[in-house]
């Protein structure tokens, strides 16, 4: 038998009564592969399976509408808001436990950033602010991102009971969890960020009160699932459309957002950066992960950015982080935790897969259903 290159990636672990078989997870990873009325498909089906299959003991999935108004972000964006979305979710977790991994539904609101929502022709955000960059070709975007209207408080409502209505309709099709999706400069943290968030009001200000929205997002998600199934946050400061944003608050805004965390219901954070093990700030040494442990002390922590070697991945359970999750790493190994327990070499990432268009491949399912045969146990 062979030693695994990072054993302690393969301790079990239980988030809020739902085992895990080891530490690694999927990172959340959109792939437009829904039909038009964001309906999962069997694509997607194999697609996820075949990461279980390759021995990951959590999935987080692709970002996931969460209302009929403005959360939709993408054509070909799967969807939480109706009986047959989540009839075809059904299918998918059926998969996953199959395989003996665990899925969780990551929920989104596109807010400023949406490209495509077949249910408005226009964009809502904090402030009439327009976003910084070019909307993503991956996903059929061109050109800038539209001008968004400023959400009334009608529309922060109506935001807020989506998530907590996904919730629910996620927790009935059998998901193991869900991840509000706070991260990566969409609706929330369009709320967090003080260039997007120009408000007056009790939606805005300081970092404390900017941070109003998501905190009232966890509050509603938690009394629609109840107190015993997981919910997490995904919380970062680059952005999709900024990517190297940096909180301006620095590690004082780091603790105020992890410990306003710490104190809300949620069961996990999930904390991305580009490279995950770099410095969070340029006068702190810490990482984020690092910076958000010290907040957060009993808190479930998912390290995600740059973790595909194993030995990066195995520093930042030692930097506090409980699990790491992998989003390029898993596409280019859906079979990562079976290649790293036999001490085999981790594949690199070809952006060729997301080329022309992000959606899942043919030629990229049969090569995953090729190589991801063996379930560890
Ligand atoms: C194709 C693709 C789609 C992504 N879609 C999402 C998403 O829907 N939600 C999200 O939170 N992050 C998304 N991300 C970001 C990843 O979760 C992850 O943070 C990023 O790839 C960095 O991790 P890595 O270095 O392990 O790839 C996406 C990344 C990629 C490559």
């Amino acid at each position: 038998m062979t030693t695994p290159a990072a054993p302690s990636l393969f301790d079990t672990l239980a988030l809020n009564g739902v085992p895990l078989r080891n530490r690694l997870a999927v990172a959340p990873m959109t792939r437009i592969s829904a039909t038009a009325a964001g309906v999962p498909t069997e694509a997607m089906t194999r697609y996820y399976a075949g990461f279980a299959r390759g021995g990951f003991g959590l999935i987080v999935t692709e970002g996931i509408y969460t209302d009929r108004a403005y959360t939709q972000g993408y054509a070909g964006q799967p969807g939480l808001t109706d009986a047959q979305q989540v009839a075809a979710w059904r299918q998918v977790v059926a998969a996953v436990h199959q395989q003996g991994g665990r899925i969780v539904a990551q929920l989104m609101h596109a807010g400023a950033l949406s490209q495509a929502n077949r249910f408005r022709d226009h964009t809502v955000g904090p402030s009439a602010v327009q976003p910084k960059g070019l909307q993503m070709t991956v996903y059929a975007g061109k050109g800038p991102y539209r001008m968004p209207r400023a959400m009334e408080e009608a529309d922060i409502l109506q935001a807020i009971e989506g998530f907590a209505q996904a919730a629910r309709l996620a927790r009935d099709a059998g998901f193991d969890g869900v991840e509000i999706h706070g991260a990566n400069g969409y609706l929330l943290d369009q709320f967090l960020t003080s260039y997007t968030n120009q408000r007056q009001d009790a939606w805005g200000g300081s970092i404390a009160q900017r941070m109003r929205l998501p905190l009232e997002t966890v509050r509603a998600v938690r009394v629609a699932v109840g107190a015993g199934f997981p919910v997490g946050v995904r919380i970062s400061q680059g952005k999709v459309n900024d990517f190297v944003h940096k909180w301006p608050e620095g590690a004082e805004g780091a603790a105020a957002v992890f410990s306003a965390l710490a104190a809300s219901s949620v069961d996990y954070l999930h904390v991305t950066e580009h490279e995950a093990w770099q410095p969070a700030f340029a006068d702190d040494g810490a990482t984020l992960v690092q910076l958000a442990r010290r907040a957060a002390p009993g808190l479930t922590i998912m390290a995600n950015g740059s973790l595909h070697e194993p030995s990066r991945a195995a520093s930042l359970l030692d930097d506090g982080a409980t699990l790491v999750a992998l989003g390029r790493g898993a596409l280019a190994n859906p079979d990562w935790p079976v290649l790293v327990r036999e001490g085999q070499p981790v594949r690199p990432f070809d952006a060729a897969v997301l080329a022309p268009l992000g959606n899942i491949k043919d030629a990229e399912q049969a090569l995953r259903e090729a190589r991801a045969t063996v379930t560890p146990g």
